[in-house]
């Protein structure tokens, strides 16, 4: 029987805020598969992740159909949009939310997992962020503009290139992209578009790069619409879920689980020679060239 088998790799996954998101779930797969999991939460959520979690509040998502439950190793506070501490502006560093958290920049998480660690195998974004989502790009500021790639482009790059020396050889960095990088999606602006299609871009260069340089595999998974808590704030995810139902060939929406699934698969050997490529994980909806509904 050919399985899914992650026994003895680590896993860094950036951006899990709640028990909803694609970073759960991809959690959850990769756990089941065998893998440690090692968490990235962004600072303004970690108190309330952490406690939502020792309370039990996720005890249901974390269950295995074994019976096991989904554990973390470590939960590390990290905000994604800044590389070093000098780069945090004072009135970050200030906030109540910031200023008793230590390290939480990509380069000093990356030393704490690190030294935590020694190496990680798989390397997961799952993160994006845009103070603008819901204005047109047209009417999107330059700071917001250059925000929405920072945390939701860039910060790949960031973390890669700070994990790519301490990541073992056929290790696996994987991003989550969206439709909107090549086709037009009304609303989702404030520069989201752009900084997916940057994220897709750099996917197949990083491929290149870190190929060459240190024999990892990147890929992007293209996810279809899901009512996470980041889609929620765009304000028109449940039409997108509804769209994806009526016109996908498969006639449905998909499953965060689905998400998780490609994921280990990409994460795993069984993948050994596919980089620099984006999967759509859609129910096929990408490749409809016009609305049946
Ligand atoms: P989510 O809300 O579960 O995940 C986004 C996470 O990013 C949150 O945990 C948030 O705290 C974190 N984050 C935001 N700014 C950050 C920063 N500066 N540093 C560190 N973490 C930060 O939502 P979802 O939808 O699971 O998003 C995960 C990825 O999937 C994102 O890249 C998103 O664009 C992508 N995606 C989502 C789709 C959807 O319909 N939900 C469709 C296609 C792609």
């Amino acid at each position: 029987m050919l399985n899914i088998d992650l026994r003895g790799k680590k896993a860094f996954i950036a951006g899990i805020g709640d028990d909803r998101g694609f970073g759960w779930a991809i959690a959850r797969a990769l756990h089941q598969a065998g893998a440690t999991i090692l968490v990235g939460t962004w600072v303004p959520m970690v108190n309330i992740f952490t406690m939502s979690f020792n309370s039990g509040k996720f005890d249901e998502s974390r269950r295995h159909p074994d019976g096991s439950m989904l554990e973390f190793a470590n939960i590390y506070p990290i905000d994604a949009s800044y590389d070093t501490r000098d780069q945090v502006p004072a009135e970050i560093l200030e906030n109540k939310r910031y200023k008793d958290v230590e390290g939480f920049t990509v380069s000093e998480v990356v030393q704490k997992v690190c030294h935590d660690h020694t190496s990680i195998d798989i390397l997961v974004h799952s993160l994006a962020n845009s103070p603008e989502i819901k204005k047109p790009l047209l009417e999107t500021t330059r700071e917001g503009y250059l925000s929405a790639l920072s945390a939701s482009s860039y910060s790949f790059i960031s973390l890669l290139a700070h994990f790519a020396p301490f990541m073992n050889p056929n290790s696996s960095a994987l991003n989550i992209s969206y439709l909107a990088s090549e086709q037009i999606i009304p609303g989702y602006g404030g520069g989201m578009s752009s900084a997916k299609a940057a994220l897709e871009s750099d996917t197949r260069t990083l491929a290149y790069e870190v190929g060459r340089k240190h024999g990892l595999r990147v890929n992007s998974i293209r996810a279809g619409a899901y009512g996470s808590r980041a889609a929620k704030a765009i304000g028109f995810i449940d039409q997108m879920i509804e769209y994806s139902e009526k016109n996908s060939p498969l006639q449905r929406a998909i499953q965060a689980s689905e998400v998780g699934n490609v994921a280990a698969f990409l994460s795993s050997d069984l993948a050994s020679a596919i980089t620099g490529t984006i999967i759509d994980v859609d129910c096929g909806l990408h490749a409809m060239g016009v609305a049946v509904s």
